[in-house]
């Protein structure tokens, strides 16, 4: 998608180097940074520069690129993809990304190792720009009908980043918005603020902007009232993890987003490539809810008059504080899953029915 009126990518190889857009000093500055080493990638995951379920997959299949680029060796590929998998605990695919890379790359010997992995690390690059391109051609449809019945601008709550920024390219929420407007479908983007590291003023404003597609920021809280006054005709959000029973985890407050849309008969969809999707883990209390640091709410960044990036703490400096960044919608208040494959019901059935 577009910044300034150029197409990026939010990651590419090139000269055996991982470029990545630093997505810390978005919104005030757009800075490419160079990853080199698989430390670098790790970091980079972190502290999230690049974060985003399928991005941070991404990151992880070329940081296992400058492992073997550094130190063309078995055991310290190993420790290097288990370093990344422990970088972030809940997107699933971080882990289903570096297993992907190491099931080609365990055991091969040492010529060969380097060209497997640039092309398993592209190949699930370019993998999920088709996924989200046809999450967007999928989810086009049901943006289409609202339009069709309503005759008027469609409006869609949005929660956290699942935009081009998240992934590769399109985004998970944000494509089905993305081909509408392509299409000349008049659309405005209620843009959850999402507190505490505020991916939605941030990120998805950001994005919708330089792809001039109108949206207003709103504070996380404000959702409800919007939805109870009709001004919401349906919410698009993404997932970081989606069990096999259609429960869905995602930004800590999709949740209550969930509960206000069902209590006001608007529309709950869930955006997401097959690659978020855990076949295995049958209990959400099982998912690993990432626990951030203190700091991300006790403390708020923006920039000054003279444009400086500037940290300043807004809590009570005794105050104890509690940064869970992850909730778990279940499946009853998902009115459906927008997959690659199509749209179907978030239950065992409906993702099985869809994905033999
Ligand atoms: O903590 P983040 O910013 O990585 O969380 C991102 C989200 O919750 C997104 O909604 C999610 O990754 C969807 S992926 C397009």
């Amino acid at each position: 998608m577009k910044v300034e009126g150029k197409t990026y990518r939010t990651i590419w190889f090139e000269n055996n180097i991982v470029k990545i857009i630093d997505q810390t000093k978005l919104p005030h500055q757009f800075v490419i940074k160079d990853l080199k080493t698989v430390k670098d990638s790790i970091n980079a995951i972190k502290t999230m520069e690049v974060r985003g379920a399928p991005l941070i997959g991404a990151t992880a299949a070329y940081g296992l690129v400058l492992s073997i680029l550094e130190k063309n060796d078995q055991s310290f590929l190993k420790r290097s993809s288990e370093e990344l998998i422990q970088a972030r605990p809940t997107a699933i695919n971080l882990r289903w990304a570096v297993e992907r890379m190491m099931k080609k790359l365990s055991g091969i010997n040492s010529n060969e190792n380097l060209k497997l992995a640039i092309t398993e690390a592209k190949a699930i690059v370019e993998e999920d720009v088709n996924f989200c391109k046809n999450i967007g051609i999928n989810g086009l449809k049901i943006i289409e009908e609202i339009s069709n019945k309503k005759k008027d601008t469609v409006n869609i709550l949005t929660h956290c980043n699942a935009g081009w920024l998240a992934t590769i390219d399109w985004g998970t929420a944000t494509s089905p918005i993305y081909h509408a407007h392509q299409k000349g479908i008049k659309v405005h983007v209620w843009v959850d603020e999402t507190r505490p590291r505020n991916q939605g003023a941030n990120l998805t404003s950001f994005e919708l902007n330089e792809e001039k597609i109108p949206n207003t920021i709103i504070t996380d809280n404000a959702g409800g009232i919007l939805m109870q006054r009709g001004q919401v005709d349906m919410c698009i959000v993404g997932t970081d993890r989606t069990l096999s029973n259609g429960d869905v985890c995602n930004k800590i407050g999709t949740y209550l987003k969930a509960l206000a849309a069902k209590d006001n008969n608007v529309p709950f969809y869930v955006a997401l490539p097959s690659s978020t999707i855990d076949w295995e883990l049958k209990d959400h209390t099982q998912i690993p809810i990432e626990e951030r640091n203190s700091e991300e709410l006790s403390h708020v960044e923006g920039v000054d008059k003279e444009n400086k990036i500037r940290k300043v703490r807004i809590y009570p400096q005794k105050s104890k504080v509690m940064n869970l960044s992850f909730d778990v919608t279940p499946a009853k208040f998902v009115s459906g899953l927008i997959t690659e494959k199509g749209i179907c019901e978030a239950s065992k059935k409906g993702l099985k029915d869809l994905f033999k």
